[in-house]
């Protein structure tokens, strides 16, 4: 097995160097754009930097969310291309949130970072705290269904016992 460190730098070094800059593998650029802030596993420094673990996942199923990722200082105003924000931020939430992407999980294509790139939000914090809220409301609805689902079952369970020999 080769060390993980060796590959990169092997990555980084089968880069051409000569005129437009080479696009970069998406665990490259995280490394080289993301990680200073995020960390190596998405853990970050809370408060400040947030934990992204699970919680990005749980974000794409929010209204707003999905571009809410690309959006954000960090993520719109990395020196990449289009191309490669789409491969990082969906290698962020194949590799730190693989537990919580919907069922639907379709990952971020070139054309949609190209149009809400440009809508990058200059006042992240109050985004954010609206997003939070959302995603708040939509974890309290989903476990009440799954009380009540559960309450449900248990009660059809009881009625679909079978009657003992009484007769
Ligand atoms: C200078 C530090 C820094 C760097 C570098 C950085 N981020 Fe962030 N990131 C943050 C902070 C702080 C937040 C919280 C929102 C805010 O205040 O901007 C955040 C939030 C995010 C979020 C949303 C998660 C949430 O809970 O708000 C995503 C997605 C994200 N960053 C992706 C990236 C990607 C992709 C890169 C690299 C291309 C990157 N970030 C680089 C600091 C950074």
């Amino acid at each position: 097995m080769l060390h993980p460190v060796l590959v990169i730098v092997f990555l980084l070094l089968s880069s051409t160097s000569s005129g437009a800059r080479a696009e970069q593998p998406p665990p490259v650029n995280y490394m080289l754009h993301c990680m200073g802030c995020h960390l190596a596993d998405g853990s970050g420094g809370p408060p400040e930097v947030p934990d992204v673990r699970g919680e990005m996942g749980r974000l794409l199923s929010i209204e707003g969310g999905r571009a809410y990722l690309v959006q954000v200082p960090g993520a719109a105003q990395a020196p990449i291309s289009d191309a490669e924000l789409a491969g990082v931020v969906n290698y962020m939430l194949e590799t730190f949130n693989a537990g919580t992407l919907p069922r639907d999980y379709a990952p971020l294509t070139e054309d949609e970072v190209a149009l809400w790139r440009e809508d990058w939000l200059p006042d992240v914090a109050a985004v954010r705290e609206k997003l939070m809220a959302r995603l708040r409301d939509a974890t309290k609805r989903s476990q009440t269904r799954e009380t009540l689902e559960r309450v449900i079952h248990e009660r059809n369970d009881i009625e679909a016992e079978p009657r003992t020999s009484l007769e």
